[in-house]
């Protein structure tokens, strides 16, 4: 509990309980409200810990009744009084101080304040930009308040369950050289060398792994990292992870350091996790749910159904399996009461998502099987379906048919968007592991650090390591290769990643050349690292966890911004102090830039 030592007061409001009945206090904070009632006034007092009510009665209250008269809200006071127990029938039992109050004798206006451009209080539909306009005033809110604690006590037990393991936290530079996690770089223009650039860490990657080469062997940090890309609810340029690197592991011991980590910190917070977590591989995760961080709270489970379809008349289901593709089907429980227009809507999501369409059939109550594609089916067709996919009437499927990986990717969108539509409830904290994605994967975006124009580009990064196994086909059979990988997935979101490395020389060489970073480039712009994995690095992997996603979901809220303290828009600018900014002619001058 948070005590009046080193203040000016005597009490924190959260102490004016019961208990302190009779006591005189000395509180101080901002008015939450003032109202004045048959010749009383009433002040809601908030500090950091809560809201105590104090009570100014023209006799009792001398002077500071008149003081109290030309109060307004966000006014900043210290009171000193008596504490009473409030009136019969005026007691507020949703308040920790609701049974008492404090009977101002003495009040001090330490500060004024101009009117707030919205009211402080925990439910507001204020728009997020003007509460990140005024964040100060937002955070004064209760609520954003608790949220900033509970990621204080998130952060402080990750510190005190590594450090009880033995890992030392180890502080690394954010002025650097790129580390390439397959976003954009921020870049910093160095004055003193003109015409060259430090890139911010997108992570602290290398050089975690160059702290195990040097012998750390157990390193953590509560690292900022920087990356320039797309923003989205649960992705600013600027966050945070818990950044963890071991020597000599194998990846079951990472996991099971961090499933005791984890219990660890949940705990902290209120929850629960029983380890050992599930796992599930990447091929299962995206056949099953077609996603690579399923939310396994609910089912709405991807089936397979190419070999009921492979000979339909139904040209664009036979078609797809000829193709050496597949056709899969979503039963959407109870969605056959669904208006054709909602169906319609999530058929055009599906297009966006990359499809060329969405058949689906509804079956009715009744009995009867609508569907624009019905008269294609046969009914030994439509009878495997419902066998296969449970299929009861009143429910709906959907389908998808083209490759795999398209099919998969479509209806993993459309299976969310089906639980949202079927309003189906979501409980519990659902963590699970993802393991053994493929070392690489094809970049058609070509932006970032890594990749482009469709050529390979890391999975996870360049320094994972290629199952031992799968070493030989990395040359012939580049698509095929594995990865000791895991990622960390809570209720649908990755909330951590991380892989076992590239601890020889030798074969991080050969998973950078099928990168396409050829020997000579490989030199110039990994050098360092070559030449330290060539020095005696020691088998090592780790593991980062995105700390806002975490404490997101453990706040229930679904944007990271809501559990950073000063975050950016959307658009990446800072909207209180107006960052990013110009500069003046004479500061580009000395960085040796010029703007157009
Ligand atoms: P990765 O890139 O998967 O791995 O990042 C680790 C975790 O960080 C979080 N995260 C983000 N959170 C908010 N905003 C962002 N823009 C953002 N980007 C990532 C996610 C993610 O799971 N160096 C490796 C880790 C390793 O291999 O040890 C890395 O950074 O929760
Ligand atoms: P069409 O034969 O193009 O008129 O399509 C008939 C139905 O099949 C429509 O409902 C389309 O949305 C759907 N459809 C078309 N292509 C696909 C596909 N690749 N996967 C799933 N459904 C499709």
């Amino acid at each position: 509990m948070l005590t009046a030592d080193f203040s000016t007061r005597t009490h924190m409001n959260e102490q004016i309980t019961a208990a302190a009945i009779g006591q005189t206090v000395t509180l101080a904070g901002w008015v939450a409200k003032r109202r004045d009632h048959g010749g009383l006034i009433f002040v809601d007092l908030r500090d950091r810990t809560a809201i105590v009510q104090c009570t100014f009665d023209p006799d009792a209250s001398g002077d500071a009744f008149k003081l109290a008269e030309t109060i307004r809200p966000e006014w900043v006071v210290q009171v000193t009084g008596t504490v009473r127990k409030r009136p019969e029938g005026t007691e507020n039992p949703q308040m920790i101080t609701g049974e008492a109050e404090v009977v101002v004798t003495e009040l001090e206006v330490l500060n004024r304040a101009n009117t707030p451009p919205f009211e402080i209080e925990d439910e507001t539909d204020t728009d997020e930009l003007v509460r990140m306009q005024w964040r100060y005033l937002d955070i004064r809110r209760p609520a954003m308040t608790r949220t900033l604690e509970l990621r204080a006590k998130v952060t402080a037990a990750f510190r005190r369950a590594l450090d009880s393991l033995g890992f030392i936290e180890v502080e690394t530079p954010i002025l650097c050289k790129s580390t390439p996690e397959g976003a954009r770089d921020f870049v910093v223009p160095s004055r003193i060398q003109a015409a060259k650039f430090y890139a911010l860490p997108q992570s602290p990657q290398l050089f975690k792994q160059l702290l195990m080469v040097g012998g750390i062997e157990r390193y953590y940090q509560i690292a900022r990292c920087f990356r320039d890309e797309d923003l989205r609810a649960d992705r600013q340029p600027e966050f945070t992870q818990v950044d963890i690197e071991m020597s000599f592991v194998s990846q079951d011991d990472v996991m099971q350091m961090m499933e005791q980590v984890m219990a660890e910190v949940m705990a902290a917070a209120g929850r629960e996790l029983t380890a050992p977590l599930p796992r599930m591989t990447y091929a299962d995760a995206m056949d099953t749910y077609g996603s690579d961080r399923p939310d396994t709270r609910f089912g709405l489970e991807l089936v397979d159904i190419s070999d009921v379809v492979a000979g339909s008349e139904f040209g664009v289901f036979a078609g797809a399996v000829k193709a050496g593709g597949v056709v899969k089907a979503i039963n959407a429980k109870g969605g056959g009461s669904f208006a054709r227009s909602r169906i319609d809507a999530l058929n055009q999501l599906a297009i966006d998502s990359g499809a060329k369409g969405m058949a689906w059939i509804v079956f009715t109550p009744e009995g009867e099987v609508k569907s624009p594609i019905a008269k294609f089916l046969s009914s030994d067709e439509i009878a495997a379906m419902r066998e296969r996919l449970d299929v009861e009437p009143g429910d709906l499927l959907v389908f998808g048919a083209d490759t795999r990986d398209v099919v998969n990717e479509v209806l993993g969108v459309v299976r969310l968007a089906l639980a949202e539509e079927l309003a189906i409830e979501r409980t519990g904290d659902a963590l699970l592991w993802v393991v053994d994605f493929p070392l690489l994967r094809r970049d058609e975006d070509g932006g970032g650090t890594q990749g482009g124009e469709g050529r390979w580009a890391a999975t996870h990064h360049p320094f994972t390591r290629p199952f031992d196994d799968d070493l030989s086909k990395l040359e012939t059979h580049p698509g095929e290769v594995l990865s000791y990988s895991y990622d960390l997935v809570m209720n649908g979101y990755e909330i951590g990643g991380g892989t076992l490395r590239n601890h020889t020389a030798e074969v991080q060489r050969r998973v950078l050349a099928a990168l396409g970073i050829a020997d000579e480039e490989a030199s110039e712009q990994f050098g360092f690292l070559l030449q330290a994995l060539d020095s005696g690095a020691p088998p090592h992997g780790g593991i980062a966890l995105g700390l806002d996603r975490l404490v997101m979901l453990l706040a229930g809220y679904e944007s990271i911004r809501d559990v950073i303290a000063f975050p950016k828009t959307s658009s990446g600018a800072d909207a209180m102090t107006g960052a990013p900014d110009a500069l003046d002619s004479r500061q580009l001058k000395e960085v040796h830039l010029r703007v157009n």
